[in-house]
C-alpha cells in the first residue's frame, strides 16, 4: 500500500494534520496505538489560543466549538488571599481564549476524519519506521494480527513524547533540550458547577493550585504535588480540603464541591528537540516538544506546527519545491521557544520549589513578581499577549 503521506498517531496533531492536507488534496493514513474511546477519554488540555480558535474555524472545523466553547476575555492570578484579574481581551486589542476541552475537540476531528472517507486506523501494533532518509520511507506495523507495509513520500511523526517517531532518529543528528521540574499535578474533574466565570492560578505556600473548567457543569482542577505523588493516598476528601485550602480567597470565593469524576497525576517538564526533522520524517506537537502545563501551550503548538507542515507539504506537491519543507523546523522552533520561555515563566513564577526546604529568598521573589505582575499595565500586557497566543496563520 501507498499513500502521499504517513501519519504516525491520532491524537489532535496527527488528525489536524490529516485534515489540513484533505482540504489540499493531499492523500494521508493515520495510525493510532490506542482505541478510538481511549484517544477521546483521555482527559487533558482545555484552553485554546485565539490562533488555534481561528485555524479551526478556518478549516471546517468550529461549528460544534462555537456552540460549546466558553469564550474568555480574562483570567485571575491569584496570592496572598486576593484575586487580581488580567483583562486579556483589553490589554491585547480584542483577542480572548477559549475552554474547550481536548475530547472535545478529539471527536470533532475523528468526525472530519471519517468524513474524507481516508483511512484512520487504531489499534496498530509494532509500529516501525524504515527508509526515512530515502525519498521512499517505509511504515511497518501490525493491525488485526497481520502484518503490514506503507511506502510513503513523507511520514509525519505524531505520535506524542513517547511515540517512536522522535527515537528513530539517529542520536547524532538531533539535539534534545529539557528541564524536569521536582514537582507534579494532581488533577481532578468534578461534577461542580465552576464558582468563577474565569480561570484562576493561585500562588500559596501550601503550594500551585489552579482552578479551570469544562462546562458550566463541570470544573476542572489541579494541585501542585510531589512528582512520585501515590494518588491511592488521597481520598476525595482529602483532595477537596487541599483545594479548597489553596483556592478561597478573602472575600469567601472558593470552589464549589461535587463528585469526582477523574483523577490522575501529570509530570511537569519542558522539552524540545532540535531540528524537528530527519529526511523525509517530520515530527509535530508533543513528538518534538512538551511544555509543563502552566501555560496552557501544547495543544496550540501542536496545531500551529502541523499548519506549517501541512502549508509545506501543499507546496511541494504543487510546485515541487522543498523550501518551505527545509524550512519547516526553523519556522516552528522560533514560535515553541517562544511558549517554552512563557510556560518556563508562569511554572517559575507560580510553583513552590521544594516544599518547605526552598529558601525564603525565592519566596520573597515571587511575591515581588506577582504584585508587580498584577500592579504594572507593561506587565499584565505581556502576559496576556503570550496567553492568547500569537497568530498561526498570518
Ligand atoms: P498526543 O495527544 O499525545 O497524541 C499522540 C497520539 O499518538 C496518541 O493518541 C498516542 O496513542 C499515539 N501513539 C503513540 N505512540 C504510537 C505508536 N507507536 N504508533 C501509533 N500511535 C502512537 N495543552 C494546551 O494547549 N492547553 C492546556 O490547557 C493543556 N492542559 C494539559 C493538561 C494535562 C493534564 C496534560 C497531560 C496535557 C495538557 N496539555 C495542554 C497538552 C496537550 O494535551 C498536548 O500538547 C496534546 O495532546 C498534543 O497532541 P499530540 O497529538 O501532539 O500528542
Ligand atoms: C485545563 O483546563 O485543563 C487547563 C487550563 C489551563 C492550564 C492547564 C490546564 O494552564
Amino acid at each position: 500500500m501507498h499513500t502521499q503521506v504517513g501519519i504516525v498517531g491520532g491524537g489532535p496533531s496527527g488528525l489536524l494534520l490529516a485534515h489540513l492536507l484533505h482540504l489540499n488534496g493531499i492523500d494521508s493514513v493515520v495510525l493510532e496505538a490506542r482505541s478510538e474511546e481511549y484517544v477521546i477519554d483521555r482527559v487533558r488540555a482545555g484552553v485554546l489560543e485565539q490562533g488555534t480558535v481561528d485555524l479551526l474555524n478556518a478549516v471546517g472545523l468550529g461549528d460544534r466549538m462555537q456552540s460549546e466553547g466558553l469564550i474568555h476575555h480574562g483570567i485571575h492570578i491569584s496570592f496572598g488571599g486576593t484575586r487580581h484579574r488580567i483583562d486579556m481581551h483589553e490589554l491585547t486589542g480584542g483577542r480572548a481564549i477559549t475552554v474547550y476541552g481536548q475530547n472535545e475537540i478529539q471527536k470533532d476531528l475523528n468526525a472530519a476524519r471519517r468524513a474524507t472517507g481516508r483511512p484512520l486506523l487504531h489499534e496498530v501494533e509494532s509500529l516501525a519506521l524504515h527508509d526515512i532518509d530515502s525519498t521512499e520511507p517505509r511504515i511497518r506495523y501490525r493491525h488485526n494480527g497481520t502484518a503490514h507495509e506503507l511506502t510513503c513520500d513523507f511520514v509525519a511523526g505524531c505520535d506524542g513524547f513517547h511515540g517512536v517517531s522522535r527515537s528513530s532518529i539517529p542520536g547524532s543528528a538531533h539535539t534534545a533540550f529539557e528541564r524536569v521540574y521536582p514537582f507534579a499535578w494532581l488533577g481532578i474533574l468534578a461534577e461542580a458547577a465552576p464558582a468563577s466565570e474565569e480561570l484562576v492560578y493561585t500562588w500559596t505556600e501550601r503550594g500551585f493550585s489552579l482552578f479551570s473548567m469544562r462546562s458550566p457543569k463541570i470544573t476542572r482542577l489541579y494541585l501542585q504535588c510531589a512528582p512520585d505523588e501515590d494518588i491511592a493516598k488521597w481520598s476525595d476528601e482529602a483532595i477537596w480540603n487541599e483545594l479548597t485550602a489553596r483556592l478561597s480567597t478573602h472575600d469567601g470565593w472558593k470552589p464549589n464541591v461535587g463528585a469526582i469524576l477523574q483523577k490522575g497525576v501529570t509530570g511537569m517538564r519542558s522539552y524540545v528537540v532540535e531540528p524537528m526533522q530527519f529526511g523525509r520524517l517530520f515530527l509535530a506537537g508533543d513528538a518534538a516538544h512538551i511544555v509543563p502545563p502552566t501555560g496552557a501551550k501544547g495543544l496550540n503548538l501542536a496545531a500551529a506546527d502541523v499548519w506549517v507542515l501541512s502549508q509545506a507539504l501543499a507546496a511541494f506537491y504543487k510546485s515541487g519545491s522543498q523550501a518551505l519543507l527545509d524550512g519547516y523546523s526553523e519556522t516552528c522552533l522560533r514560535r515553541i521557544w517562544k511558549a517554552q520561555r512563557f510556560s518556563w515563566w508562569m511554572t517559575s513564577m507560580l510553583h513552590v520549589f521544594g516544599f518547605g526546604d526552598d529558601t525564603a529568598f525565592d519566596r520573597r521573589r515571587q511575591l515581588a513578581e506577582l504584585d508587580y505582575l498584577t500592579s504594572s499595565r507593561a506587565a499584565m500586557t505581556s502576559l496576556a499577549e503570550n496567553y492568547v497566543g500569537f497568530p498561526i496563520v498570518e
